[in-house]
């Protein structure tokens, strides 16, 4: 079944309008987010629809798709957890964080996805806030120095219905909510943060 199908194409035809004629590749970005909007990852044939609207072939689709962590290219939960084990995260206990992500929804390493579905658990390269690691990102939010114990309690709260607020910017209920932050589609704005708590 295709994505890009009635409001979902009418959304992908205004990202592309938003760019100048004849330049509707710079479009890709945002349409990938769309399309993980509507199925949780980028799929397949995500990657060719996006290809045949804006012109381009799939493979610089998925060139652009595989570059960048945001966009997920596998199965993917609800909620998606991502650990920064980088440097300065590595060297605040992020590996003691990353373990107990995988204890708290039952992944086991190598899984993509819990048994419910609500979540997946991603290792992530450095998020640019070294100054707050440990640092965790639920749903592309950002949480500052996470502890085993607090993580845990992020995964408890998530599966209770709650969005744990993160350290700045809006509390995002889903990785879906999340992508269509990303596409531009959604105010980022306290309104977001009080209807994911709500
Ligand atoms: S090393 Fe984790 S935010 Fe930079």
């Amino acid at each position: 079944m295709a994505i890009f199908e009635g409001e979902w194409l009418e959304e992908a035809r205004a990202i592309i309008a938003r760019y100048p004629e004849g330049r509707e590749r710079s479009a890709v970005m945002p349409l990938l987010y769309l399309a993980q909007s509507v199925d949780g990852h980028v799929t397949r044939g995500a990657l060719q629809e996006v290809a045949s609207l804006i012109g381009v072939r799939t493979a610089e689709v998925e060139a652009v798709a595989s570059f960048y962590t945001m966009l997920r290219l596998r199965p993917t939960g609800t909620h998606l957890i991502a650990v920064c084990t980088n440097l300065s995260c590595a060297l605040r206990g992020a590996s003691e964080v990353y373990e107990a992500a995988h204890r708290a929804t039952g992944i086991p390493h190598g899984g993509e996805v819990s048994d419910d579905g609500d979540f997946t658990v991603h290792e992530e390269e450095c998020l640019g806030v070294c100054e707050h690691a440990p640092v965790v990102q639920v749903n592309v939010a950002n949480h500052d120095r996470v502890t085993p114990e607090r993580v845990t309690e992020i995964v408890a709260a998530l599966r209770g219905g709650e969005v744990p607020e993160p350290a700045r910017g809006p509390a995002v209920d889903s990785f879906k909510t999340a992508s269509r932050i990303l596409a531009g589609l959604e105010p980022l704005d306290e309104t977001l943060a009080e209807g994911a708590n709500a």
